[in-house]
């Protein structure tokens, strides 16, 4: 996520942007930024990389002076890390400035139409249609333009916003993407989060949906969407520094859980219009779909369980065969490829040198590569064919949580566009997918809803010395994924099986009051998934099951369940992950543990 911050008031506006941008660089990003208006016109000042380096480019801000300004902390989704695509962004005559965090998903539609009206865009980012179109609607009465813009711009935003010939307001928006304001006897202040405001006051406004504000060193103005002033409530800060950057939660992880229902819509929204998948960073026509005869997948760690989910989806979907390796393997195994195969990496962080080399590899066989990344700019998205960005936002906590459910996003996407274009599916069944895709996002903020239970729950096993994880077809994903979250950040020994193994060994190892996870979601499989629960319950395991709400026969053979609302069988992983995650945390943190930076663990993973 990106960062904003913005001062109009009787002190120098640079420092204090500076200090608030720096509160907020927990966030992640890869440029900043920072417009100044000194009385005549507004100064701008970009940088690529650490703040630092606008730091030292305004030597601390003082080569920008005045007292109402705006500053960013950019994490790229549109267009690479660079000074062009830092913000803030100007309209063409340089006279409005705005800080954007969040994604325009009609910016396409948008430039292209300023574009015949003749604004000309310096940028590669959604951004930039923001102060273009401001321009266009400006007669001189911002809050009618910045009014006007909102009721055109699809998708999330928190804006920051200044004047050139209205020096004495500053103006903020948002949908979608936070945004608080605020102000002390020195002015009035706008930030994307509580740390950039806390040296300054405790007392903050939480903007709403599409709501306008209009600051002024003495006074903070509220308004709806077409304009009419509204009240707000004030909130009074109780945090300290530390838990304000967490938002509030204890841990970056839990922060990141409840961030999900969030990326999977901003992964999801801008990829569907008229009832279509649009994957327009494909980049492969329908026949070179069509002629496609296999897809690799390659990925380590959790990208590598998304990339077993997907192969039962894309199989299942568009019958097209699918191979699955984890890097460390696909690399040195010398496997055979072919140019009519792609292959398809996954990498949050976009820099696992495994994963990495295997592209390489792919690349050196003639194969072309799509890659599922979440970082704009890492290794993996530039040395790639194609890059299907997740969009999740900087992703803090080493347990990836929200990065891989907006990975299973961008899977199930390629799957019915794949699917469709090999005419295994109709238009109307494409629509049916995509209803479903589109309730995911409400049913996993249900599921989060049940984090005292599984928290509850999660105490009882925080002595447990052994835990497996079972489960059939996509449910054998789910469990590799619920393992390894509970293994990386408890240290607690676990195990996934494909269900049907348990019998061929490990079955062995079940002793009296062992826990058994049994992830069932696949009605087909319920009976099997059932048997194998009574197996190990015959043994004395303690089984706990994650099933579809409606299950309830599987109460015969359980003894703890999670219902999962109901979904398309393809989609279920997004949903039964969920109370995994919350399990695997609050393991962790009932042992006390550094849940955000587990022993021995990186987040990228940039060596062998
Ligand atoms: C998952 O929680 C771990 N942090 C780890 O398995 C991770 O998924 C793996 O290292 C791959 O990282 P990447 O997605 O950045 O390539």
């Amino acid at each position: 996520m990106c960062g904003i911050v913005g001062y109009i008031g009787k002190q120098q506006a640079a420092e204090i942007i500076l200090n608030g941008l720096e509160k907020l660089e927990y966030r992640g990003y890869d440029s900043a930024g920072l417009a100044v208006f000194d009385g005549e016109k507004i100064n701008i000042s970009k940088s690529v990389g650490r703040l630092k380096a606008l730091e030292e480019l305004t030597h601390g801000g003082e080569t920008m002076p005045g007292n109402i300004g705006i500053g960013h902390t950019r994490w790229a989704t549109h267009g690479e890390p660079s000074e062009t695509n830092a913000h803030p962004h100007l309209n063409s005559k340089g006279t409005i400035a705005v800080v954007h965090n969040g994604i325009i998903e009609n910016y396409i539609k948008l430039r292209n139409k300023l574009t015949k009206k003749g604004y000309e865009f310096k940028s590669e980012t959604d951004t930039e249609v923001i102060p273009q179109l401001i321009d266009y609607y400006y007669k001189g009465d911002p809050l009618e333009a910045i009014s006007k813009v909102i009721h055109r711009v699809e998708g999330s935003y928190s804006l920051g916003i200044i004047f050139e010939d209205h020096p004495g307001e500053i103006f903020a928006a948002r949908k979608s993407s936070p945004l608080i304001v605020g102000k002390n006897d020195s002015g009035s202040f706008i930030g994307s989060d509580v740390p950039a405001l806390l040296k300054y006051t405790r007392k903050v406004y939480y903007i709403g949906e599409e709501e306008i504000v209009r600051l002024t060193p003495d006074e903070i103005n509220f308004y709806d969407a077409d304009g009419e002033e509204i009240e707000k409530q004030i909130t009074e800060i109780k945090w300290d520094a530390n838990a304000a950057e967490k938002g509030g939660y204890d841990h970056f992880m839990l922060k990141e859980i409840f961030e999900e229902p969030k990326t999977v819509r901003d992964t999801l929204n801008p990829r569907i219009r008229d009832g279509r998948v649009m994957i327009e960073e494909l980049n492969m026509t329908d026949e070179e779909i069509r002629d496609l005869r296999k897809i690799v997948i390659v990925a380590c760690g959790s990208a590598y369980h998304v990339g077993v989910s997907a192969r039962y989806v894309l199989e299942g979907m568009a019958r097209i065969p699918v191979e699955v390796d984890v890097a460390s393997e696909f690399r040195y195994r010398n496997p055979i490829l072919s140019k009519d195969e792609l292959v398809i990496v996954i990498s949050q962080s976009g820099e696992t040198a495994d994963t990495l080399e295997a592209l390489r590899l792919a690349h050196s066989s003639g194969c072309k590569v799509l890659a599922i990344v979440n970082v704009v700019g890492s290794s993996i998205a530039r040395e790639a064919d194609s890059v299907m960005y997740t969009w999740a936002g900087p992703e803090i906590s080493v347990a990836t949580t929200k990065a891989y459910s907006a990975q299973l996003i961008a899977a199930y996407l390629i799957a019915i566009k794949f699917a469709y274009a090999r005419d295994m599916i109709s238009s109307a069944e494409m629509k049916e997918y995509i209803e479903d895709l589109k309730k995911l996002p409400d049913q996993i903020d249900l599921l989060l809803g049940g984090k005292e239970r599984m928290q509850r729950f999660a105490n009882r096993y925080v002595a447990a010395r052994d835990v497996f994880y079972i489960g059939r077809g996509i449910d054998y994903a789910i469990a590799l994924e619920g393992s390894l979250k509970l293994k990386e950040i408890s240290y607690i020994h676990s195990e996934a099986y494909a269900a049907g193994e348990l019998k061929h060994g490990t079955i062995s190892l079940i002793e009296d009051g062992t826990l058994v996870v049994s992830v069932a979601t696949q009605k087909d499989l319920y009976q099997k998934e059932i048997s194998n629960m009574v197996e190990v319950k015959t043994r004395g395991a303690f089984v706990m099951a994650v099933t579809n709400e409606g299950n309830s026969e599987i109460e015969k053979a359980a003894d703890y369940v999670v219902y999962i609302p109901e979904t398309n069988k393809y989609f279920a992983n997004s949903l039964a992950i969920i109370p995994l995650q919350l399990f695997g945390y609050y393991i962790s943190v009932g042992r006390g543990l550094d849940v955000d930076h587990p022993r021995n663990l990186a987040k990228s993973v940039t060596v062998e």
